[in-house]
């Protein structure tokens, strides 16, 4: 009898095969940025899909989806804070070079909510 391993093995490997082949700088670049926002704490309050304190990552780039200024509107968010509709604040987070702020910035306004949400 064959061992019922054996089957799962040959898509696993190919899946292997097409992730290996995926551009690698795009995703070596979204792990660094995904560990600055572990790194000034965005995480506590912020989540990619889901709402914490403060909006996720998808909700907000569906926001200013579109906006010309999106960038620099948000870098300014992150630096200076801001108090807008929801129950809390965001804290206004100074100690964030521009450099860093801008790339987890570009990072959040490329996020997509997941398929059906
Ligand atoms: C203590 C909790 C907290 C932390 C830490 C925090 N945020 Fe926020 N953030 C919030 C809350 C709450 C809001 C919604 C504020 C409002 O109602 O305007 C928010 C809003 C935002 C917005 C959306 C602004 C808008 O106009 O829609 C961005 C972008 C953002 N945060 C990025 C960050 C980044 C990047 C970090 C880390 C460098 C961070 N936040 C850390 C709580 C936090």
């Amino acid at each position: 009898m064959a061992s019922p391993l054996r089957p799962a093995w040959v898509p696993l490997a190919a899946l292997a095969a097409a992730v290996a082949s995926a551009p690698a700088l795009a995703q070596t670049k979204d792990a660094n940025v995904a560990a600055l926002t572990e790194k000034y704490r965005c995480t506590i309050c912020h989540d990619a899909t889901e709402t914490k304190a403060g909006p996720s990552w998808a909700d907000i780039a569906a926001q200013y989806r579109g906006n010309p200024r999106a960038t620099a509107v948000l870098v300014g968010v992150v630096k200076k804070g801001q108090h807008g509709g929801g129950p809390w604040p965001m804290p206004p987070l100074p100690e964030v070079p521009d450099a860093d702020a801008m790339a987890i910035v570009r990072y959040i306004l490329a996020t997509k909510a997941p398929a059906g949400s």
